[in-house]
């Protein structure tokens, strides 16, 4: 029998059906399956060569040799890639349109090429000229960079194994086509199946491809979600369009750390490193306001000093609105509900907002000490006392738990000129152990031990 010209595949996990279902049979979506051709011949026999280590090896043989990685001289870009770009490494950016993508790995390219590497820049989006003028803002160029402004995926495979660069950006996934098969540029078989050749090019020439990829809030057409599967990393730009600073987040990556971000601040002549993230996150605080406390995150192995505002007021209908911005909603209703229960505050009367100001998303439970504060803060409408940071997870009894890296939190406090700290009880010993002195601590071992800090 022969075998039927498409087959249906769920666009949040990539599983492959040969009927219509309504809930994916793997990871059990509803309606996440979609008709796409199957891989075109063309594809299953390219021309290059398979690949080379297919002969089965014991464990002894396998080199233990790290991977070789080629420096980007971005700092925050190296650290988000867990120390350079791996040769052969198939890497996908994603990101809201307009947040500077393309400005990134533009940059990126200039000084991997500044370094004599040759590197290939595929547009699909924009016309030569237009790359010209963002170059021009960004500064001076080596002649190992190469511009192609092409949508054919084939024409770049071949351009591709002729120029064996060893950096090639696609920009962007959504406008590439494979012209074997009949479905429109970002269709979900599309990107599949041209995401499929560029993991073998990259794997079988060693050549590091970056993939540019527009994601919108709702997750378009052909859903990120499987591209992240075929990939080795996955990188996020993310940021307000409104406000200048960008923040590249790891969410997956098979050669480094994936909680390490890099921060950036878009400016006129492209992005600039922000090498001191807590500074800026930090910058036009009000001093000695209620509802507003420094708490200090950790983001990989960084600490960032961020500020949390609560404005919490009498509402005026039935159900109290309730907003998070920068953090978990969920998490800010359970802390409001610890806090009325095991304090006695008055909440389920009161709105609360709570914002977390420069742009950052924290989740870590660290936070949630630097949450109640805030919320405590501006309930009493009285500040903290002056140049304080607070962090600490909260459990549901209201008690204050130990969190990890106590040490690199005080010293990044103590380093902005924090005088006070109020932290968990049992973190007390390894803060007094980073820093004996410099600093007064503050241990707290339960929610109704807080009051002592507003008399
Ligand atoms: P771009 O890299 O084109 O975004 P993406 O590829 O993610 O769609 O960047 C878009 C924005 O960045 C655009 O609004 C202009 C701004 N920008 C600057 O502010 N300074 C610069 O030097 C450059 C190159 C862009
Ligand atoms: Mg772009």
């Amino acid at each position: 029998m022969a075998k039927p010209k498409t087959v249906f595949f769920c666009k949040e996990c990539g599983c492959e059906s040969t009927k219509w279902l309504g809930q994916c049979p793997s990871c059990k979506a509803w309606d996440s399956l979609v008709e796409a051709p199957r891989e075109t011949a063309g594809n299953r026999q390219s021309g290059v060569r398979s690949l080379r280590s297919a002969k089965p090896v014991t464990l002894k043989e396998v080199s233990l040799e790290t991977e070789e990685r080629i420096g980007t001289q971005m700092s925050e870009l190296d650290r988000v890639l867990g120390g350079g770009i791996v040769v052969g490494s198939l890497v996908l950016v994603g990101g809201d349109p307009g947040i500077g993508k393309s400005t990134l790995l533009l940059q990126m390219c200039r000084l991997v090429s500044g370094q004599g590497n040759s590197v290939l820049y595929v547009s699909g989006e924009e016309s030569l000229r237009q790359i010209r003028m963002r170059a021009v803002r960004i500064g001076e160029f080596s002649d190992r960079l190469k511009l192609m402004a092409e949508t054919q995926i084939p024409v770049i495979t071949e351009t591709v194994l002729e120029l064996k660069p060893a950096v090639v950006i696609i920009d962007s996934i959504q406008t590439m086509v494979n012209p074997e098969l009949d479905s429109a540029p970002g269709s979900v078989g599309q990107v599949r199946e041209i995401t499929s050749t560029l993991l073998r090019l990259a794997k079988e020439q060693e050549i590091s491809v970056f993939i540019i990829g527009h994601v919108t809030k709702e997750g378009q057409v052909a859903g990120p979600r499987m591209l992240e599967h075929m990939v080795d990393t996955v990188l996020y730009f993310e940021g307000e369009t409104s406000s200048s600073y960008r923040v590249l987040r790891a969410v997956k990556n098979r050669f480094g750390s994936t909680n390490e971000i890099g921060v950036f601040e878009m400016q006129s002549s492209g992005l600039r490193e922000v090498e001191n993230p807590s500074e800026h996150m930090l910058m036009g605080m009000p001093e000695g306001e209620p509802g507003s406390v420094v708490t200090v995150t950790l983001e990989g192995t960084r600490p960032i000093l961020v500020e949390v505002q609560a404005l919490i007021c009498r509402t005026s209908f039935n159900l109290p609105r309730r907003t998070a911005v920068g953090t978990d909603y969920n998490r800010l209703n359970l802390l409001m509900a610890v806090m009325e229960r095991r304090l006695g505050t008055q909440l389920s009367g009161c709105d609360a907002y709570i914002n977390v100001a420069g742009g950052m998303r924290v989740t870590e439970p660290a936070l949630d000490l630097g949450m109640v504060l805030a919320i405590l803060s501006g309930y009493r409408n009285q500040p903290l006392p002056p140049r304080s940071v607070a962090f600490g997870e909260v459990g549901l009894t209201g008690e204050v738990r130990s969190v990890t890296q106590t040490r690199l939190r005080v010293r990044e406090a103590a380093k902005l000129g924090y005088q006070t700290c109020i932290l968990p009880q049992a973190d007390l010993n390894a803060a007094r152990a980073e820093l004996p002195d410099g600093i007064d601590y503050i241990g707290v071992r339960n929610l109704s031990e807080l009051k002592k800090l507003f008399s």
